[in-house]
């Protein structure tokens, strides 16, 4: 076999010049990683081609509302919230008061404190609430909290999505969940991540492919249209 598709530089030289292409970093969003950097939140942001990623896909279905689950200092927030038309909204939920603090300042510094709303609380249980209060759906949900709750943060996004609306879920191929059905360990079954996209290969209502993304790495995104 060759070597050449696994050497890690190539990938690395694949990602910048897709970055340098396609995904080129303003003010507000390097900005955005600097500041949640200095307020000590972890660097797991998307990378700048999963940004650019949601930003396409929320252009495709011409988003007006968005809900996004897990905001942390708002750096996918920002690639969201600049896909809306004037008039569009974001809503993004975020379990940690203090992250949803710097994003909402990251948001307001982008100039989308208008479009981007940061809802505090358990993402669950804000889910739960929206489908209850039966408020306008989602053009499009983007799922990016805790990996566990991902099988009930899909199938809660696929009763707020609209028919023809998108569901995205981040970090779809995180290095456990591509190990080989046979290595798979009792740890690895109960991830939430490779549950959830068992769950999209088979649900009834949506079309679903994980698209690779390169980042730190290759992870994937989940992306599921609902018919
Ligand atoms: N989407 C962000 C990264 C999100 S990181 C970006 O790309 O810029 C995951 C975030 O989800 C963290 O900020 C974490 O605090 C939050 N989170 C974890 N569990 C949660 C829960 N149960 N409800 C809401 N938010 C949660
Ligand atoms: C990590 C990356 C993510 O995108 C995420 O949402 C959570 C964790 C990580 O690299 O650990
Ligand atoms: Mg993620």
């Amino acid at each position: 076999m060759s070597r050449s598709h696994l050497d890690p530089r190539d990938w690395e030289r694949a990602q910048h010049y897709i970055e340098r292409l396609f995904a080129p970093e303003d003010t507000a969003l390097k900005r955005t990683l600097r500041q949640s950097q200095r307020s000590g939140l972890p660097p797991i942001s998307v990378s700048r081609a999963g940004g650019k990623l949601l930003y396409l896909l929320a252009k495709t279905v011409s988003a007006q509302r968005i809900l996004e689950v897990g905001t942390l200092g708002g750096y996918s927030a920002i690639w969201l919230a600049r896909a809306l038309p004037p008039g569009g909204r974001l809503v993004s939920l975020e379990m940690e008061p203090a992250h949803a603090a710097v994003a909402k300042k990251n948001l307001a510094k982008a100039g989308l404190a208008k479009k981007a709303e940061v809802l505090t609380g358990s993402a669950l249980k804000l889910m739960q609430e929206m489908v209850r209060s039966r408020r306008p759906l989602f053009d499009l949900v983007f799922i990016d909290a805790d990996k566990e709750e991902y099988p009930d943060y899909l199938r809660l996004a696929c009763r707020l999505v609209r028919k023809g609306g998108l569901i995205v879920a981040d970090n779809a191929l995180r290095r456990p969940v591509s190990l080989e059905d046979a290595e798979i360990s009792e740890v690895v079954r109960r991830n939430g991540v490779a549950e959830c996209n068992r769950l999209a290969a088979a649900h009834p209502r949506l079309v679903s492919l994980i698209v690779p993304v390169l980042g730190k790495g290759v992870d994937g995104m989940l992306v599921c249209l609902k018919k």
